[in-house]
């Protein structure tokens, strides 16, 4: 019976072992590291940057609130300000308007930033565009301001704000890109290019700053129900205005802003929000790239057709 009962020790040893073990991983999963932190949202007056203010701004973090709009960023404010939450201490966000399209303003932008705390803990590069047209009906003049929305003014905020953090050897830059930076799809071409660009710029980033131990995340949804496609810009650079069904029936802004929280919390550095087909067809285009661009033809000549009938 002695015998019996100790050779036990080890195995009930072993099982507080892996109990301690879970338990610290649990805690390291759900580390609130948002608490106190400097969070800049970009677009956070409409969409996924606003809800990701209001599931930021419960997290208790101290936001700085960036558009273009400065009365929709203030009435951000205001609400935020009257939601209470006795367990969380939270803050009254700062606001900074500016114009992410002219990245000549953008570097004192970033100065103002950087002066509401003396630091930036999480960038949330959120604010973007989409484009709805045809190649060859589209101005190059359009191609350009997408890039310029998407790409170059994500890229001129970051590059304003990296070395304060590098000199801090802390900071997390988050890229909200798209499926569309994963897989380019018919008729989206300046939006699919511009969150391509996205995605091979961050990607080089997160491995030149791993070494100050600065983090990177793009987080690459697929639809979501807010107002992108209705501010999305055609051929001519005219808004597109309509209301896709696809983007009426996308994920709840909501659940994405707690996915970009939750990245931020387990440091990820990439995920992809996408259901099971946008998953396989961004696997199939590197897998299978034959098939790939057949389908996308395919996918092409319905859209034309639904578009002359
Ligand atoms: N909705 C989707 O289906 C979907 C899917 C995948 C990825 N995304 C990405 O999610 C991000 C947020 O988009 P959303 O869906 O929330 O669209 P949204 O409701 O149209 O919001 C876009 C935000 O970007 C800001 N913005 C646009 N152009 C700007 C500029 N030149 N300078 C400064 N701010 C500017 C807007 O601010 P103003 O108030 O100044 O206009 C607005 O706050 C975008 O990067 C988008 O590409 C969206």
């Amino acid at each position: 019976m002695e015998r019996v009962v100790g050779g036990m020790g080890p195995l009930v040893l072993g099982g507080v072992g892996l109990l301690v073990m879970y338990y610290v991983m649990q805690k390291l999963r759900f580390k609130n590291r948002v608490q106190d932190s400097v969070v800049v949202i970009t677009g956070a007056s409409s969409g996924l940057g606003k809800e990701c203010a209001r599931v930021f701004h419960a997290a208790g973090a101290r936001l700085i609130l960036c558009g273009r709009n400065q009365t929709r960023l203030q009435e951000l404010v205001q609400e935020l300000g009257k939601t209470t939450n006795s367990k969380i201490k939270t803050y009254t966000p700062h606001t900074v308007t500016f114009d992410l399209s002219n990245t000549d303003t953008v570097a004192a932008a970033g100065e103002q930033i950087l002066k509401c705390y003396g630091h930036v803990d999480v960038l949330i590069n959120n604010a973007g565009i989409s484009y709805r047209g045809n190649i060859m009906d589209t101005h190059v003049s359009v191609q350009r301001d997408v890039m310029e929305t998407n790409y170059f003014g994500p890229v001129a905020l970051t590059q304003a704000i990296l070395p304060s953090m590098v000199q801090r050897h802390s900071g997390h830059i988050v890229a909200i890109s798209s499926v569309q930076g994963r897989m380019a799809i018919p008729y989206r071409s300046a939006y699919a290019a511009s969150k391509h660009a996205t995605q091979a710029y961050f990607d080089c980033l997160r491995a030149e700053v791993e070494r100050f131990g600065l983090q990177v995340t793009v987080i690459s949804p697929g639809y979501i129900r807010t107002n992108l496609s209705l501010n999305a810009v055609t051929g001519d650079g005219s808004r597109y205005g309509v209301m896709d069904k696809t983007t009426a029936a996308g994920r709840d802004p909501v659940e994405v802003a707690y996915s970009v929280l939750r990245a931020v919390n387990q440091r990820q550095k990439e995920v992809l929000l996408a259901g099971p087909l946008p998953t396989v067809a961004v696997y199939l285009r590197t897998l299978w790239p034959a098939l790939f661009f057949k389908l996308m033809a395919s996918r092409a000549r319905k859209e034309q057709r639904l578009k002359e009938e």
